[in-house]
């Protein structure tokens, strides 16, 4: 089975699982940039107002999204995927979207249809562990 990794990431988080996991599966993290700004407290602020109204932006992605399944690496926004994912998703058949949800504290809230969902939650500090029961679950 072929994966295309692909993300957004904010601070650090989502990218540093995308890239563990394209690593263990031999492939390059394709990172997704929107035309947002999201730096600072105001990009905070407005990052969590945009996730709750399902904010429509443009993407660009840097690399070739090209497979048999997906795994998509997002970070958590007040409950919700960001916007940036949630566009990418658009393009995508869910259920062949393995969705990775990075947070906080908490978990995503409407995870229905996709192939497989996993929460990664900083504060159970098991990334590692999280990561590498995924990628072994996953068809050869
Ligand atoms: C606007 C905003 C809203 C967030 N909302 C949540 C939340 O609802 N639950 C949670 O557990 N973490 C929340 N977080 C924390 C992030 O999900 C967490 O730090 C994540 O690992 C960040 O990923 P990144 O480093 O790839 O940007 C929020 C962060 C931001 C910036």
């Amino acid at each position: 089975m072929k994966y295309s990794v692909a993300y957004f990431s904010r601070t650090g988080n989502s990218g540093r699982i995308a890239q563990k996991i394209a690593q263990k599966l031999s492939t390059d993290a394709i990172e997704v940039t929107d035309n947002m700004n999201w730096k600072g407290p105001i990009g905070y602020m407005r990052a969590g107002r945009c996730a709750l109204n399902n904010k429509d932006v443009d993407i660009s992605i840097h690399g070739k999204i090209d497979s048999d399944e997906y795994i998509v690496v997002t970070p958590l926004w007040a409950g919700k995927i960001t916007p940036a994912i949630r566009k990418l998703l658009q393009t995508l058949p869910k259920d062949k979207v393995h969705l990775i949800v990075s947070s906080g504290s908490s978990t995503l809230k409407e995870r229905a249809d996709y192939k497989s969902v996993l929460d990664i939650i900083k504060k159970e500090k098991n990334e590692d562990e999280k990561i590498a029961a995924f990628t072994g679950s996953l068809s050869q």
